[in-house]
């Protein structure tokens, strides 16, 4: 099994991900860079959601503004609300996240919303200190987490990086209900980054600042919630559920969690359906996910029911998913605050604010976890079983060499590179080929092709399988054929 480290090196060897701005020692942490291979593979999470979710449910996509004003997110209820526990050391100052040392210390989890009187009682009853200096700790206050962004000269009212990138599909929601001929319900998406003022980033892309999210929030009438098209195909479908107060993940179908009311409609187990879907195509296997209801002390401020969607990995379980029922707390609140009608009209002409079912994906996090789940080592030989959709090549092309003696090979290799220019492949003629097929490999590409000297009398090429590390030779002529057939699966 694949430890952080394993996977954290790899990436670091690979330039896959690294952090921002390393050069400069004052650097602030939670900020990463993705090298070339990397933000390849990040874009392919991405495309592999569009297509899955986005295209197959007849979604809308936005792309919008990163910086919002401050109307935005005091209408959202983030002024108020999106705090953080911290506590400081009265010695060096040092800022800690209350219910994380509490976690680290006593190995037990703290709900993101006990009340600081419980997190100041539980610290003195442990007798923690400052993990620093062993200096003493304050009392647990609330932090603010939005990140406050300066515009223009003299701004006239405050701004902020957007927290989550839902906020600027509310914004959108009047003027695309007018303009995009919606009929509900209708899901609207956003791919793009989001700024969170964390107190203690950590584990790389696990907690960041600035962080990127596949965000999609369902508008639908809450009288029709058990209205869904499609839920012939998820009916008998098993999820991964794990209830409150209980330890346990139990397979249940999505038709049994709306008959025992697990979950409050159709709706919601339809999307938790097709959001387990999603993730097994990641390459995550199904016995290491799971959906952990949210109790009202664990559900966000905007949430009236919840579910996680986490996978074990070797840090333990992590959140990729946050599934929220957001009801019309976010539409009612700008609608508020903004005084534009934010109701949809049916064409009975019923008037109504939608509920909203969000899918919040944690992108980086997608990346960070897809990656350890791939991650393969035998011997010294390491490398990335990535799922075919997210490698970053379709097919690396090597001449055995490319030295003086070997023109013929060289020119060979080019030849069949431009010939498959309708894959994804990459050519590369430095090293030792055993050293082209380890890098390939790290960065989970599923087959390379070598050109040696058999190939030019018998007008062939090898193809090598990084999973087994088998090698074939193929008629250059059954190349296109061959390896379509190979990353079609079939
Ligand atoms: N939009 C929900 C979240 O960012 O957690």
């Amino acid at each position: 099994m694949a430890t952080y480290e394993d996977v954290v090196n790899l990436a670091l060897r690979r330039s896959l991900f690294y952090p921002a701005s390393e050069i400069y020692a004052n650097a602030p942490a939670g900020f990463y860079d993705f090298g070339p291979f990397g933000a390849t593979i990040k874009r392919k999470i991405i495309e592999l959601w569009r297509k899955e979710l986005i295209q197959k449910e007849n979604f809308l996509e936005v792309d919008g503004a990163v910086i919002m004003p401050e109307d935005v997110f005091k209408a959202s209820g983030h002024l108020t609300n999106f705090n953080d526990p911290v506590t400081q050391c009265k010695k060096c100052n040092t800022i800690h996240r209350a219910d994380k040392l509490l976690e680290e210390t006593t190995k037990k989890p703290y709900k993101e919303a006990t009340p600081v009187a419980e997190l100041t009682a539980a610290l003195r009853e442990h007798k923690l200190k400052c993990p620093k200096c062993k200096g003493d700790l304050s009392d647990v206050r609330q932090f603010n987490m939005m990140v406050k962004a300066e515009v223009g000269i003299a701004t006239k009212s405050p701004c902020y990086l957007r927290p989550e990138t839902c906020q600027t599909i509310f914004t959108n929601w009047s003027r695309l209900a007018r303009t995009m001929r919606i009929k509900l319900p209708k899901g609207i998406a956003q791919a793009g980054k989001s700024f969170r003022n964390e107190i203690s980033p950590r584990q790389t892309l696990l907690r960041q600042v600035e962080f990127a999210q596949m965000e999609t929030e369902v508008f639908f009438d809450p009288e029709q919630i058990n209205e869904i098209e499609k839920w012939d195909e998820v009916q008998g479908y098993a999820l991964r559920i794990m209830r409150t107060g209980s330890d346990k993940t139990e397979y249940i179908s999505a038709e049994k969690l709306v008959k025992d009311k697990t979950v409050t409609g159709k709706l919601i187990a339809y999307y938790l359906a097709r959001t387990q879907q999603l993730f097994e195509k990641y390459g995550i296997p199904t016995e290491k996910m799971r959906f952990r209801q949210l109790d009202n002390k664990e559900r966000a401020f905007y949430a009236k029911e919840a579910w996680d969607f986490e996978v074990e990995t070797s840090l333990g379980w992590v959140e990729l998913v946050a599934n929220n029922y957001r009801t019309d707390y976010d539409l009612k609140g700008h609608m508020q605050a903004s005084k534009t009608d934010l109701q949809f009209t049916t064409p009975e002409g019923r008037k109504f604010i939608p509920h909203v079912w969000e899918i919040s994906i944690g992108t980086d996090r997608t990346f960070y976890t897809a990656l350890e789940m791939a991650y393969r080592k035998q011997g010294d030989r390491e490398w990335l079983s990535l799922p075919t959709a997210l490698a970053p090549i379709q097919a690396g092309i090597f001449p055995l060499m490319a030295n003086e003696k070997a023109k013929e090979l060289v020119k060979k290799a080019k030849e069949v590179c431009e010939g498959l220019s309708c894959f994804e492949v990459m050519y590369d003629e430095t090293g030792s080929i055993g050293k082209r097929y380890a890098r390939l490999d790290e960065i989970g590409v599923p087959y390379c092709i070598t050109i040696d000297f058999d190939s030019i009398q018998k007008d062939d090429v090898t193809i090598r399988i990084r999973d087994t590390a088998e090698q074939k030779r193929i008629k250059t002529s059954d190349l296109k054929n061959e390896l379509y057939k190979l990353i079609s699966g079939g």
